[in-house]
């Protein structure tokens, strides 16, 4: 197969085909380790003419692939700018190892950060003393769920809601600290906004922080 015009041997998805040549492309709901979710879209590209999620698609099925094409590049830009405003406008994402690549993703595609107001979400679950929840800068990737479910087996993370009601939570009025969660840390990790990030250090945990709080 050939893909931005190298010849290359078509295995596993597009997406690690993609990778492998060390294109660089978006992959907001996919995490390294972990099958994919494919419900970010910021990995869209242009396969035989066709748009599709490279992280979804079997390279074998594919003969040739555009990342930079024009209806490409435009498609991601779009997707980025609709997950940038599920994003709040918090300027720290110095947190877990992928924290920041949405904005990395953004940057790259020659967007400027957006200063239209984004979606009001401020849920805030400090009840772990190990991380931190802040629903602001969270796009729903589900990459936290399914770190939690299939690399731990533990299921304590979940998305519900649909539409402007959903989000991640740990179950109906409760707080992490009162559910499965081991406090593994593979949510965290996992994480491409920060939206769960390590607890500050100095931080210790109170009482009062038992339960999610509602901002
Ligand atoms: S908390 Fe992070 S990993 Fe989980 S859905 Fe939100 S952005 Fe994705
Ligand atoms: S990485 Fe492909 S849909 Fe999210």
């Amino acid at each position: 197969m050939k893909v931005d015009g190298h010849e290359t041997e078509a295995a596993g998805t597009l997406l690690d085909v993609i990778l492998a040549l060390g294109i660089d492309l978006p992959h907001l709901c996919k995490d390294d380790n972990l099958p994919p979710i494919g419900a970010c879209r910021t990995c869209l590209v242009e396969a035989d003419g066709r748009i599709v999620a490279a992280c979804h698609t079997p390279a074998a099925a594919v003969q040739e692939v555009q990342t930079r094409s024009v209806r490409a590049i435009e498609l991601r830009q779009a997707v980025l700018r609709l997950t940038a405003r599920m994003h709040g406008r918090e300027p720290d994402v110095s947190g877990g190892p992928r924290s920041g690549e949405l904005w990395a993703a953004y940057a790259a595609h020659g967007l400027e950060r957006p200063s239209y107001p984004s979606r009001p979400r401020s849920a805030v679950d400090l009840s772990s003393p190990f991380f931190e929840f802040h629903e602001e800068p969270c796009i729903l990737c589900g990459r936290c769920v399914v770190a939690c479910q299939q690399l731990q087996h533990i299921g304590a993370i979940g998305i519900a809601g649909t539409a402007t009601s959903a989000r991640v939570t740990a179950g109906a009025a409760v707080a992490f600290a009162e559910s499965a969660c081991t406090a593994c840390g593979s949510c965290v990790a996992a994480c491409p906004t920060h939206a769960l990030r390590p607890k500050p250090l100095r931080a210790t945990h109170r009482p009062g922080d038992a339960r999610g709080e509602e901002g």
